[in-house]
């Protein structure tokens, strides 16, 4: 019966022909194989999502979201741009449904520039085209982006993880200004984008 489960004419199998047996065979070990690749990925996605997916690629900083208004670092009157001893400039700013605060920041051109962002609710997404800056915004974490900017002129920043029906409206901007505007900069300047 074996033989005519493998050769159901009875007759000797042509050249090229593949016995039914061998057939089997490779097809169980195709199984396997993909099946433990599939547990492999799986596997993957499982370790980073609960070890180390869910946090900006820039920075592991946890900070509480509900206190962001009363406390720390991310206080109102510590937002916008503010210029360190070194003569680097740090820029302050929490995303939220719908908008960044503040909505639009100056910053010197040529000066080191260190973003911090942090969420007072959802993820959201921070990115500056044409420059190195791109992160996640995660409520819980700050994520810190460093760059600098080479020539004046204005950068649309839009919010590029999906946070709800705003999403789409949910700009802010970046203005590179020169250096020597930026020696002391009042408050208005450091919160908004004052005009020139
Ligand atoms: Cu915030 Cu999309």
């Amino acid at each position: 019966m074996a033989e005519s489960s493998t050769n159901p004419l009875g007759r000797p199998l042509l050249d090229g022909i593949v016995p039914e047996e061998v057939v089997a065979r490779t097809e169980k070990r195709w199984i396997k194989l993909m099946a433990a690749t599939l547990l492999v990925m799986m596997a993957v996605i499982v370790v980073t999502g609960i070890a180390s997916a869910l946090h900006p690629p820039s920075n592991v900083e946890v900070i509480d979201p509900t206190t962001l208004h009363l406390q720390g670092e991310f206080v109102e009157s510590n937002l916008g741009t503010a210029v360190e001893p070194d003569g680097s400039v740090t820029v302050r700013l929490i995303a939220e449904q719908y908008d960044f605060i503040p909505h639009c920041v100056q910053v010197p051109a040529g000066t080191p520039v260190k973003f911090r962002l942090t969420s007072a609710d959802v993820v959201h997404g921070f990115l500056l085209p044409n420059t190195n800056v791109n992160t996640m915004v995660v409520p819980g974490f700050v994520a810190e982006v460093r760059t600098r900017f080479t020539t004046r002129g204005e950068y649309a920043m839009p919010c590029h993880e999906f946070c709800g029906l705003g999403h789409h409206a949910m700009w802010a901007h970046v203005r590179v200004v020169p250096k020597e505007r930026f020696a002391n900069p009042t408050y208005l300047e450091r919160t908004r984008c004052v005009s020139q």
